[in-house]
This record gives C-alpha cells, structure tokens and sequence, in this order.
C-alpha cells in the first residue's frame, strides 16, 4: 500500500469512526489519535521526506488537505455533541413544578420572648423606655440600697446564688435596677424617669412545677414631681387591659417590699373564668400579676434624689407566669428545658 493510500484509508476510517462519537471524551480521545500533535494524520505528515522527491507535493497538499477536512468535520461533532450533551441534561434536571415544595425549617421566638415583645409593645406606647441592667450584681445594689443593709431579715425573701467573688452575686430580681437607672438618667436627681428594666433573675429554689432557679422580670419605675399611689394604680390598671383585654378589673391588696412604702401586690381578674373560679385561679377568681409601691425615700435618695421633692411609683412583674396563664402550661420548668417538642408549640 502506497503512503498516498495509507492516507485515504485513514481518512476513510476516521470519518466513519467521528460520525459514531457520542461523548465528548470520545471526542477528545479522537482528536488526539487522528488529528493531535502526535496523532497519525500528523506522523504520516512527518513521513512526506522519504517519498522520491517528485511524489512529495502532490502527498503533501493531499495531506494537509485532509488534515483540514478532518479538522472541520471534528468541529462540527463537537458543536453537535455539545448540543446533545445540553439538551440531555436539560431533561434530565427538568423541575416538576407540580411536586409540592420542601418545607423551610423555620426558627421561631421562644414563648417567654414573645410575651415580652408584647409587654415592651405596651409599655412603650405608655411612655415606657426600655432600660438593661446587668444581671451579675452587687450585694449592695441588689439588696443594701435597696433599703435592706446586710442581715436585714427581709433578705430572707430571696434565695441568693453568691460567686465567689465576695459582694457579687447574681440579682434576685430587677429592683436593682431602679439604683441604676436613677443614677445614670436622673442627672443628680433633676430629671424625671420612665423606664421598664426587663432582664433574668435568679433565685437559689427547689426546681418545681411552679418554680425555677431563673425566670424573667419586667420592673417599671417611674420618677417625677407629684408623682402619687392613684397614678401607680391608673398606669397598672391601664397596662392590664391592654395586655389582657379592656373589662379587667384590677385589685392591690396591701403587702410589704423594703424598697417600696406603701407596697402592694397586684391581681387581676381572672383572665380564664372572668372571676367566676376555675382551676387556673384555684377557684379565687384572682391572679397575681405583679408587686408594687411608691419608692422608698432611702432608695430614692441611694438614687440620687431628694425624697421631699421627688417621688415615684415602681412595680414588678413575671411574664413567665403571664405566659403560663395564656397558654395554660402547667409547668415553669418546660421555660428553659430546650425541648423541641415544646418549644414547636409556639
Ligand atoms: N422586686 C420585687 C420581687 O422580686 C417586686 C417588686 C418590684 C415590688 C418593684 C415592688 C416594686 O418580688
């Protein structure tokens, strides 16, 4: 066989092979056997040197004619193949609009977070701003300027965690900051001041149904000139029937805080039966819902302020126990057990 023929058989061969190619590593494969650099269009090429010199032009322009056809004819393929490869993964990766979508995983606010949204809700609408205070306090914050200096006996009424830090603890409720509040804001004592203080509160207590070493507090003060009882009974009066409908009624029955005098502890009917009893209030028609009193002149001078020309209104409230009673959970300690199947719920 003479090179020249070599030549057409070869290109016979590599056409037919190129129309069967169907994937592009086929393809690739093809090109570098055929038509490469080291492919056999190209040795045959390198071999044009022993023909007689007179056979010589004639092979080479028949093949580099050839390797220009096979070229085409390989760029072609690659469009056609290209093409198919496309449309094949069209089809397969088509979406069917008809299935019905993946759920999206959704967090939510947990139900002791919601209830205090509505509460800041209400009480900024009151003129109420919200202020944080630390929640590692002072001995003497938490208790001493709140009018109960070391071994006062009322101390007694909250279960403390110490640190071993002496003189820090962690604050037993969000009286505390009352002192802060008054000291930052109240500029010596010259400015009036309406805030909430809401924050965790931690209390060294058997973990029960009905309690648990941490819970929130919202506390409220109010400082100014003239402030009086009637407008600590009128503002709570007003928040509980904005948070739990306009008929409450609302009832303050004398008790005692050292920070506070006179102090009270404040129900409100209850939101279940309306007062009728039912287990929920045990039959009482009453739920408690916060403490409260006209700051104490010693807590009111601690915060800077002279007690004969100021005067204010604080109170005290568990929004856990308020969460409890909208959504009738029997048990406080579901608040922080982080169990999904509870926390779902809301
Ligand atoms: N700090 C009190 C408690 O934890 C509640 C309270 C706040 C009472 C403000 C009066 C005024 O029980």
């Amino acid at each position: 066989m003479t090179m020249l023929d070599r030549l057409e058989t070869l290109y016979q061969q590599a056409s037919a092979e190129l129309a069967q190619i169907a994937s592009s590593e086929a393809l690739a494969d093809w090109e570098r056997r055929v038509i490469g650099r080291k492919g056999e269009v190209t040795l045959l090429l390198r071999q044009t040197g022993q023909l007689p010199p007179e056979e010589r032009a004639a092979f080479g322009k028949r093949a580099n004619e050839i390797k220009a056809l096979l070229s085409e004819a390989f760029a072609r393929r690659e469009e056609e193949i290209r093409e198919q490869e496309l449309a094949r993964s069209m089809e397969e990766g088509q979406v069917d609009v008809t299935l019905p979508g993946r759920k999206v995983a959704r967090g939510r606010l947990h139900p002791a977070t919601q209830t205090l949204r509505e509460v800041y809700a209400i009480w900024a609408e009151m003129g109420f701003q919200v202020y944080r205070s630390r929640d590692v306090e002072t001995d003497e914050v938490n208790f001493g300027l709140l009018n109960m200096p070391p071994y006062h006996p009322a101390r007694d009424m909250w279960d403390t965690f110490y640190t071993t830090e002496p003189g820090v603890i962690l604050r037993t409720h969000t009286s505390p900051g009352q002192i802060h509040a008054m000291r930052e804001y109240g500029e010596n004592g010259t400015k009036p001041i309406r805030v909430i203080l809401p924050g965790m509160c931690y209390r060294y207590e058997q973990i029960t149904a009905r309690s648990e070493v941490q819970f929130h507090q919202v506390e409220g003060l109010a400082i100014g000139r003239g402030i009086r009882m009637t407008d600590l009974k009128g503002t709570l009066t007003e928040f509980a029937r904005r948070m739990y409908g306009a008929e409450r009624r609302l009832r303050f029955r004398a008790s005692h805080f050292p920070f506070t005098e006179p102090s009270a502890e404040v129900d409100v009917d209850c939101i279940l039966c309306g007062g009728a009893g039912c287990n929920v209030c045990k039959y009482s028609g009453w739920l408690e819902i916060a403490g409260c009193g006209m700051v104490h002149p010693v807590v009111l001078r601690n915060g800077g302020y002279d007690p004969t020309v100021w005067s204010g209104f604080a109170f005290g409230m568990g929004p856990e126990r308020i969460t409890m009673l909208k959504h009738g959970i029997r048990d406080i300690r579901y608040f922080w057990g982080n169990d999904l199947r509870f926390l779902n719920q809301f």
